[in-house]
Order: C-alpha cells, then sequence, then structure tokens
C-alpha cells in the first residue's frame, strides 16, 4: 500500500509531499493521511505530479468541504467559479483578462472578510514566471498564537476582529502600495473586486473546529475589534498584527509549474510579493468554507 513521503521543508513549518498522484483522489487512507498531516502543520506543498484539471482540482478541494465560489464573487463568468483563477494576462485594451495575479498582496486570510470564511486553501501553479518573483509567504498563526503573553491570551479571550477587505494596504511597504496603485487602472471592469462590504465579526483567538489547536485570527484586512474603541483598538491591532506576521514563524514559497499548496487557512496568513510586468504567472485559486 501506497504511504505518502512527507518532509519538512521549512524550520518553523511547512511540509512537501513529492510522490502524491492526481490518481490518489478519493483514496480514504491518503485522504486521511493529508488530514493528519494538516493537523499538525498548517502548510502542505505537493510537487512534482502532472498538473490537475479542472475537474480533478475541484474533486480534491472538494473532499474536504463546501467549496467556495470564488469565481461567483468576483463575477467572472465560468463553468467552473469554485476556481478563482489568476493571471497577469492582458487584452488588447491593456486590462487584466481575469482577476490579478500581479499586484502585491498584504499579509491576508483568504475571504476572511465574509461571515463565512475560509477553512482550507488550495493555491495551485499553471504557469510560473521565469524569475524568482511573485513568490507568497506564510506566516503560522498557530505558533503566533502559542507565543503570546498570558495575560494578551486571557486580553484577546472574549474579543472579536472586524474584518473588511476595503484599507487592505495597511501593513503593506511603500513601494507595494505604489504598485498596487499604478496598476490598478487595468483591472477588468467587468469583474466586482469585493470591496466596501460592511466589517464581518470573528473571534481573534480562532479555535479550528476539527483539531482544536488556537490561531491568532489577525490580518491586514482586520481593521479593528468590536466594542473597543479607536484608540485602544489600533495600538492593540498593531501589537497582535507584528506577532501575526513575525518572521521567524514565516515560510516564503518559491513557485514550481504544477506546485498544488494547501493551507490551513484559520492558522496561517499569506502575502503575495510583486511581480514585473513582463512575466506570465497563472494560478487557480480554491476555499472550503467554515
Ligand atoms: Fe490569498
Amino acid at each position: 500500500m501506497t504511504r505518502l513521503v512527507i518532509e519538512k521543508v521549512n524550520a518553523a513549518f511547512g511540509l512537501i509531499i513529492t510522490n502524491w498522484d492526481p490518481a490518489f483522489i478519493g483514496n480514504p487512507q491518503i485522504f486521511s493521511e493529508i488530514k493528519e498531516a494538516l493537523a499538525e502543520d498548517p502548510l502542505i506543498i505537493f510537487r512534482g505530479q502532472r498538473q490537475l484539471t479542472d475537474f480533478e482540482l475541484i474533486q480534491f478541494a472538494s473532499t474536504f468541504g463546501e467549496l467556495f465560489n470564488g469565481g461567483e464573487l468576483f463575477g467572472v463568468d465560468s463553468t467552473t467559479p469554485e476556481i478563482l483563477e489568476l493571471s497577469t494576462e492582458l487584452d488588447e485594451g491593456g486590462s487584466e483578462k481575469l482577476v490579478s495575479s500581479s499586484t502585491p498582496l498584504p499579509w491576508h486570510t483568504d475571504y476572511c472578510y465574509l461571515p463565512r470564511p475560509s477553512r482550507e486553501s488550495f493555491l495551485n501553479a499553471v504557469v510560473v514566471p521565469s524569475t524568482e518573483c511573485g513568490t507568497t509567504w506564510f506566516a503560522n498563526t498557530y505558533l503566533a498564537y502559542e507565543s503570546l503573553s498570558e495575560s494578551l491570551k486571557q486580553r484577546i479571550v472574549t474579543l472579536s476582529g472586524l474584518h473588511q477587505l476595503e484599507g487592505s494596504n495597511r501593513h503593506q511597504a511603500a513601494a507595494e502600495t505604489r504598485t498596487y496603485r499604478d496598476r490598478r487602472s487595468q483591472k477588468n471592469s467587468n469583474f466586482n473586486y469585493p470591496g466596501n462590504r460592511n466589517p464581518v465579526k470573528h473571534p481573534v483567538a480562532y479555535t479550528h473546529p476539527f483539531h482544536n489547536r488556537t490561531a491568532l485570527y489577525i490580518n491586514s484586512l482586520t481593521c479593528g475589534f468590536a466594542d473597543v474603541d479607536n484608540s485602544e483598538s489600533e495600538a492593540l491591532l498593531h501589537e497582535l498584527f507584528l506577532e501575526a506576521a513575525a518572521p521567524e514563524r514565516t515560510y516564503k514559497h518559491v513557485w514550481e509549474e504544477n506546485d498544488l499548496l494547501l493551507f490551513d487557512t484559520i492558522g496561517t496568513i499569506h502575502r503575495r510579493e510583486a511581480q514585473p510586468l513582463n512575466e506570465r504567472r497563472v494560478m487557480r485559486q480554491l476555499s472550503t468554507l467554515i
């Protein structure tokens, strides 16, 4: 019977599996090995397999839970709305054909600005740049929560964070914010880039429903806290954000074609570096819902 070869890829966290095969989709033993690994470590990299078809990708992701229709949220007309396609490709008018893949994204949690945020996310590289750019960074927010002082844990145990897509350039480096603004005009105007939504509440100390580890659920889309006044809120948010994104608990992923990343979206935050416009980058993204 095949068993997965699972190895650590980084000192802080991150696992890599190099003998997974799309033919394993639907195999209950392989699925439980992956779920057990994900309960131990919130980031798994599948590398070396052939590219999955859209159908296989949806089939694999849906074994973890109900999938979110990311394409539908962004208004992308697609027969597979569970797959949000991100691309650098431009049309003749200079607009992006799909959802942007070249702009930098600050530390975030997928769909935390929705009442039912993501529980697991999947990110698959279809076309990768020829040079090292467009890399994705991850931070482990279980480790961030565990590193907090007991008094800070007590302080946040009953707190709810407010999450909103607007203002997502908080904590972004100035150069990245400039790049983001410079490329705003090339966005495809047919898509509804979600924004200006009412903030939603989620626990700051977020306990995963399966394995009960608690994460520090704070990212650059967290705009404050319920029932905490603004002056106190800013200082606390800053302090907690620095913990969530602490460099010693990060992993940098340099993409290879066909890479498939599976990550626990409660226990990680991630960010994307910008990339030059002359480089192609195409990704497929899916998320399960809490
Ligand atoms: Fe994301």
